[in-house]
């Protein structure tokens, strides 16, 4: 039975999707609605702000109209609502922080604006609570990559980021030179099942450290294709992907050896990978640590993660400006 007084409503407009959700303070989803981009972008190869703004401003309203609708709740009725203020293209977030705004004074409900990588961190507690603390928490999403170690909800330690590029966006780039679209993540993890991981690519700072560094094995890929154009697309694929999960496990387990950890929390748009999930499966088994997920439709951008991390905010009596932010740690919220 789903507890359905006091909900938050959550508003995502970081970047390629608009979402709106609605989610009770123990992390029940009553509705979760998501507004892909894709087929705006996919043309380009890669997001186009000024298009993604415009795309959020169509969507937001109707999107939050129908997550309303389906979770059979009254504007009014809301504890809170909880926006993301960043980090992300600040034209779409200033879409969902004005919405956010102006209904907040329509309706007369708190509105708080919410750190993104907190979303991410708090999809791993959607629907049932799983993350026990101390913490290992690896984000690898489009804009992220990056290891946490995590006392508690508002205690963040910062292991290690990446020099360059983010996996989610090794992936982008790998998908884009064999063909596949935008985005490229879950089409290389298909096509990598064809094939073998026969290709020697770099596993950049794999032997040392907790940081991570993704631009000299996408330009490896991108030689590798250009040398030897009939390579089989599947092999390229399967050894990008092995590469990938060699370096993210590898971290994984130097971070949980060192630190030590009730759980490793996998969470971001890559945490859909079929590898990611099966690798880190093995490593916590071996390691006997709990291995936290979220489940699979909120691994990727929505609007549920922001309303759960909001409830942290709303709990903790903290309501940060609504102000649009580029970039922002997971440590600030
Ligand atoms: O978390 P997310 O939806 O947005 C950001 O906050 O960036 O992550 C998007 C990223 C993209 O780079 C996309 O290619 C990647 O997540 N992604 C995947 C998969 N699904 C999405 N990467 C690998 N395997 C997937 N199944
Ligand atoms: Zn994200």
């Amino acid at each position: 039975m789903i507890q359905t007084s006091g909900v938050i409503l959550g508003i995502e407009s970081s970047c390629d999707d608009t979402a709106a959700a609605v989610v009770n303070r123990y992390g029940q989803v009553l509705s979760s609605v998501v507004a892909p981009q894709t087929h705006i972008h996919s043309p380009y190869g890669g997001i186009f702000p000024e298009f993604a703004s415009r795309a959020h401003a169509l969507s937001v309203i109707p999107t939050i109209r129908r997550a309303l609708a389906e979770a059979h709740v009254e504007g009014t009725q809301l504890t809170a609502i909880g926006v993301t203020r960043g980090p992300g293209l600040i034209g779409s977030l200033l879409v969902g922080l004005n919405t956010a705004a102006g209904l907040a004074i329509g309706w007369n409900v708190p509105v708080v604006g919410v750190n993104h990588l907190r979303g991410h961190l708090r999809s791993a507690d959607l629907m049932e609570a799983r993350v026990r603390y101390p913490a290992i928490v690896l984000l690898v999403s489009g804009g992220h990559t990056f290891l946490a170690r995590m006392e508690n909800l508002s205690s963040v330690q910062t292991l290690g980021t990446t020099r360059d590029d983010s996996v989610g966006e090794a992936y982008d780039k790998v998908g884009r030179l064999l063909g596949l679209g935008y985005p490229g993540g879950p089409a290389v993890d298909r096509l990598a099942k064809q094939g073998e991981a026969s290709i020697p690519f770099p596993r950049p700072m794999i032997s040392e450290g907790l940081e991570f560094s993704f631009s000299g094995l996408k330009s490896a890929v991108s030689r590798h294709v250009n040398r030897y154009p009939e390579a089989n697309p599947a092999d390229v694929a399967a050894s990008f992907v092995q590469a990938c999960m060699d370096v993210l496990l590898t971290k994984c387990r130097r971070a949980l050896t060192a630190f030590g950890a009730e759980s490793l929390v996998v969470v971001g748009g890559v945490a859909a990978s079929p590898q990611l999930r099966e690798g880190a499966q093995q490593l916590c088994a071996e390691l006997k640590v709990d291995l936290c997920l979220p489940p699979l439709r909120w691994s990727t951008d929505n609007a549920a993660m922001i309303a759960l991390a909001a409830w942290d905010y709303v709990d903790h009596g903290i309501f940060p400006e609504l102000t649009a932010t580029a970039s922002m740690p997971m440590s600030v919220f």
